[in-house]
């Protein structure tokens, strides 16, 4: 039994402790958001967030998650209006869409790092996140429209907020 807060909810699931976070999120808690692209930490498309930090689900085990605070694409904003996500519609960054959550989770990241980051940021950022569909320029605009859009409310106040007592 592994327990851990899960976009600002406490949760226990009952799986072996080497089972990979995506797919206790994708499998057992049904939070289909996050994706399985390569399974070996290559493509980006699983990136969630542990206590702020971008990391690959498919190669975290679940025991590595105890007691921290796991974010995913859906603990994001309640109504997906979270200011990268918003940015993301306004560029209509997405082609097919499979790599775009990861690309989002890495984008929130930065965006907390760094609320207005240069090209050069975004690019060394953003490198790990990989997309078929070459919307990378598309995804440096929606960054750049996000720090503004985030002006007044920094980035990642979502994680903060989480990490209290809800
Ligand atoms: S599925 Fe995790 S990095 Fe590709
Ligand atoms: S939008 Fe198709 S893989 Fe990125």
């Amino acid at each position: 039994m592994v327990t851990f807060r899960l976009n600002g909810q406490p949760r226990e699931v009952d799986v072996p402790s080497d089972t990979p976070l995506l797919w206790v999120l994708r499998d057992t808690v049904q939070l289909t958001g996050t994706k399985f692209g390569c399974g070996i930490g290559q493509c980006g498309a699983c990136t969630v967030h542990l206590n702020g930090n971008p990391i690959r689900s498919c190669l975290t085990p679940i025991s590595a998650v105890a007691g921290a605070e796991v974010t995913t694409i859906e603990g994001l904003s309640p109504e997906g209006d979270h200011p990268v996500q918003r940015a993301w519609v306004e560029e209509q960054v997405p082609q097919c869409g499979y790599c775009q959550s990861g690309q989002i989770m890495s984008a929130v990241a930065l965006l907390a790092q760094t609320a207005r980051p240069t090209d050069e940021d975004i690019d060394r950022a953003m490198t790990g996140n990989v997309c078929r569909c070459g919307t990378y320029n598309a995804i440096r605009r929606a960054i750049h429209r996000a720090a503004e859009l985030s002006a007044d409310a920094p980035v990642l106040a979502v994680e903060a907020e989480q990490g209290g007592d809800r």
